[in-house]
C-alpha cells in the first residue's frame, strides 16, 4: 500500500502531467507526430523541431509513461490514439483551454473564500475564447453525443423537431439530425457561440437547423418541439436559474414530447460512487458565478415541478461517465 507521504507527494506533483502534455502541444511536438501518420524516431522529431534531441527524448518518454504515445522495439514512437479518433484538427488547441483555466485552480482557496464578480465563464461565453472553448467541449464530447442520439433515437423513436438549448457546436443536433433525415432543429445558445456555429456547422445541418440568439434563461420559444435536449449547461447556474432553464425548455417542448437534460454524474443518494463527477463540480464552482454540478435528483425535482412525468435516468457510458435524464412532459406549468 502507498504511504501517506508518497500519496501527499503524488498528489502535490499531480499538476506536472497537465504540464508536460500543455508543453508538447505548445512545442508542436504532438502535432508533428500526427502528421506522420506512423512511427517516427526521436532524432528525427527533434530535427523537424529544432529541439534538443535529449530533451525531446525525455518529454517523449514522459507521454509514453502518460499513455499518450507507445514505442515501437526499432525505437520509433507513435500515438497510441488512430489518427481518425481526432475529430478534426483542433486537438491541441481545444486541449489548451484546459491551460487557460490553472489561474482558478492555482487560487482555489480565495476563489471558495469569495467568488469573482465576473467568472471565467462570463468571459469564454461572451468573446473570441468561445471557439477554443467549444473545440474542447466537441472533442471531449465526440463519442457521447453520439451515443445519447443513438439512445434518443431508442427511447422515443423518429422525431420531426428538436430544440438544442445551448447547443454551442451543434454536434448533439447533427448527430441526431443524421438519424432523423426529415427532422428540422433550433440551436439556442449566447450569440457567441451561434457565431461559432454558423461558422463550423456543415452545410447539411446548416440547412435544416435554425440558429437562435438568446439566453437560456430568459427566451420565450413556443414552437412545440418533439424534443428539447439541455445537454451540459444547468452546471453553469444557481438551482435558481437552473430551474428557469428547465422551465423554459418544458415550455418550449410540446405536450407529449421529450425534454432531456445531459449531464455529469452526480447521484445524491450515492455519495460514494466513483463516478461522482466532484472534480467537475469544483471546476464549476471555480469557473462561475453560482454554478456547480446539480444532482441527478435535484434535475428530477425540477422537472417533476415544471410538469414533467415518466422520468427515467439512463447511464452513458462514454468516457466521461455522465447521464441522461429523460421525461415526457405531461403538462407545461
Ligand atoms: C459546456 S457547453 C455545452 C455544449 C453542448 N450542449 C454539449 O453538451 O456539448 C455550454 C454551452 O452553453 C452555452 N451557454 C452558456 N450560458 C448560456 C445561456 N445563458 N443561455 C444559452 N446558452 C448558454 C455556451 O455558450 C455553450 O455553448
Amino acid at each position: 500500500m502507498i504511504t501517506l507521504q508518497a500519496n501527499v507527494e503524488r498528489l502535490a506533483t499531480a499538476y506536472r502531467s497537465s504540464c508536460i502534455l500543455f508543453g508538447a502541444i505548445e512545442l508542436g511536438l504532438l502535432e508533428e507526430i500526427i502528421n506522420q501518420k506512423g512511427p517516427v524516431a526521436i532524432t528525427d522529431l527533434a530535427g523537424t523541431l529544432n529541439l534538443d534531441p535529449h530533451k525531446v527524448q525525455t518529454l517523449v518518454h514522459c507521454l509514453i509513461q502518460m499513455e499518450l504515445l507507445k514505442q515501437a522495439k526499432n525505437g520509433k514512437v507513435e500515438l497510441i490514439l488512430k489518427e481518425g479518433d481526432l475529430p478534426g484538427h483542433s486537438f491541441g488547441q481545444g486541449v489548451l483551454n484546459y491551460k487557460h483555466e490553472f489561474e482558478e485552480w492555482i487560487n482555489l482557496a480565495e476563489q471558495v473564500k469569495a467568488p469573482p464578480v465576473q467568472s471565467r465563464e462570463d468571459e469564454v461565453f461572451n468573446s473570441e475564447q468561445i471557439t477554443a472553448y467549444l473545440e474542447m467541449v466537441k472533442l471531449s464530447n465526440f463519442d457521447r453525443a453520439k451515443e445519447v442520439a443513438d439512445l434518443l433515437t431508442r427511447e422515443i423513436g423518429p422525431i420531426d423537431t428538436v430544440l438544442d438549448i445551448g447547443g454551442g457546436h451543434g454536434l448533439y443536433t447533427q448527430r441526431l439530425l443524421e438519424q432523423n433525415s426529415k427532422a428540422c432543429a433550433c440551436i439556442l445558445d449566447l450569440p457567441a457561440a451561434i457565431g461559432y456555429a454558423e461558422s463550423t456547422l456543415n452545410e447539411q445541418v446548416k440547412s435544416r437547423t435554425k440558429l437562435i440568439k438568446n439566453d437560456a434563461r430568459a427566451h420565450n420559444t413556443r414552437e412545440d418541439f418533439d424534443l428539447t435536449m439541455i445537454n451540459d449547461l444547468l452546471h453553469s447556474f444557481s438551482a435558481e436559474e437552473k430551474f428557469l432553464i428547465i422551465q423554459n425548455g418544458v415550455r418550449a417542448t410540446k405536450l407529449g414530447g421529450w425534454i432531456c437534460i445531459g449531464k455529469y454524474q452526480m447521484d445524491a443518494d450515492h455519495p460514494e460512487n466513483q463516478d461522482n463527477n466532484l472534480f467537475f463540480s469544483l471546476k464549476m464552482i471555480l469557473n462561475s458565478k453560482n454554478g456547480y454540478l446539480e444532482s441527478n435528483q435535484e434535475v428530477i425535482e425540477m422537472l417533476e415541478k415544471c410538469g414533467v412525468g415518466s422520468i427515467s435516468i439512463k447511464i452513458i457510458k462514454s468516457s466521461i461517465p455522465s447521464v441522461v435524464i429523460l421525461g415526457r412532459v405531461e403538462e407545461r406549468k
